[in-house]
């Protein structure tokens, strides 16, 4: 069932993509061409499955969520596109393939990401099937997330601790940034699109924030002791670059244990809704014990 819930909303995603951001044949074609390259094939597309799962879970049932998902993974891939550049974690491997720099160069890497970032705002504009008003409101949370106030200020939280070291709580911040808040964006833009009150998408919120703290340490986890084919990206990278982590203050076990304890966190705020949750149940579980 796991497998029904994880490929029918990513070939839902991914077709809107090839859509979104067809090849061209100008003289920008480049960075088209790279960008394309690392948003398709290969990706576990979990923020456009949380956002999916949320709209049908508070009744929504039209196409234009299927935009927002595709945006929403845009500006996923353009995050990874940078995070891999040398100035960054200097990783040469994403999604099974070498990284985007490694493919097409770091000019063109960087310009791809530029390029996602704004389409993605230029496709969540474009939606058809949404009402004003939540369209609005679904960028404005867009922007807000991935921004400075969310992922952006993560990452430099990220880079200026590999300098300095941080204390756990520090840590904790930057995780809920850098990674929480694009699945926030994520649970919170699948209640919006499809009308839900303010009480449900606070709840959303809440199991976002749990959700992207396990996410991310199971992603330390793996990063030190996941298999480096399964994981399609390079394992030891935290270690090279000195990252303060969750794995490094705390080792693999008691790890594993607050991951639990979060994703516990994650199911109790699904309380307040009434639908059907055994898939968003299902996907919490499954995110716990992924192996890439
Ligand atoms: C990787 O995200 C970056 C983190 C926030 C940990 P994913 O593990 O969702 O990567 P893809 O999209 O499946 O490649
Ligand atoms: C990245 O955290 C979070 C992003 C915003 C891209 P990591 O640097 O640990 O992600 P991976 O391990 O490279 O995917
Ligand atoms: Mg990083
Ligand atoms: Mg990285
Ligand atoms: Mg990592």
């Amino acid at each position: 069932m796991i497998d029904d819930i994880l490929r029918e909303n990513a070939d839902l995603t991914e077709k809107r993509i090839n859509e979104l951001l067809p090849e061209c044949d100008k003289k920008y074609k480049s960075a088209v061409s790279a960008a394309r390259y690392s948003l398709l094939n290969g990706g576990k597309r979990i923020r456009p499955v949380i956002l999916l799962e949320f709209y049908r879970l508070c009744g929504g049932n039209g196409k234009g969520a299927v935009d927002f998902a595709a945006a929403l993974e845009m500006i996923h891939t353009y995050s990874l596109i940078h995070d891999d550049l040398p100035c960054m974690d200097n990783d040469d491997f994403r999604r099974g393939k070498p990284s985007c720099h490694k493919a097409y160069g770091e000019t063109t890497a960087l310009l791809a990401g530029d390029l996602l970032l704004t389409n993605a705002f230029s496709v969540a504009a474009g939606v058809s099937d949404i009402p004003a008003d939540r369209a609005l409101k679904a960028i404005s949370v867009l922007a807000k997330k991935a921004g400075i106030s969310g992922m952006v200020g993560g990452q430099v939280i990220d880079l200026e601790i590999e300098k300095t070291g941080a204390d756990i709580d520090t840590v904790k911040d930057m995780y809920l940034l850098k990674t929480g808040a694009l699945l926030e964006a994520a649970a919170v833009i699948g209640c919006v699109l499809a009308g839900a009150d303010e009480g449900k998408i606070a709840a959303a919120e809440k199991y976002a924030s749990s959700v992207g703290l396990a996410f991310q340490i199971i992603d330390d986890i793996l990063d030190s002791t996941g298999d480096e084919k399964l994981l399609g990206k390079p394992v030891g990278s935290d270690e090279k670059n000195s990252k303060v982590t969750y794995v490094s203050k705390y080792g693999v076990e008691k790890s594993r244990q607050i991951a639990a304890e979060l994703t516990n966190e994650a199911l109790t705020a699904l309380n307040v809704f009434d639908g059907d949750k055994s898939r968003l149940t299902e996907l919490t579980e499954y995110l716990l014990t992924r192996k890439f």
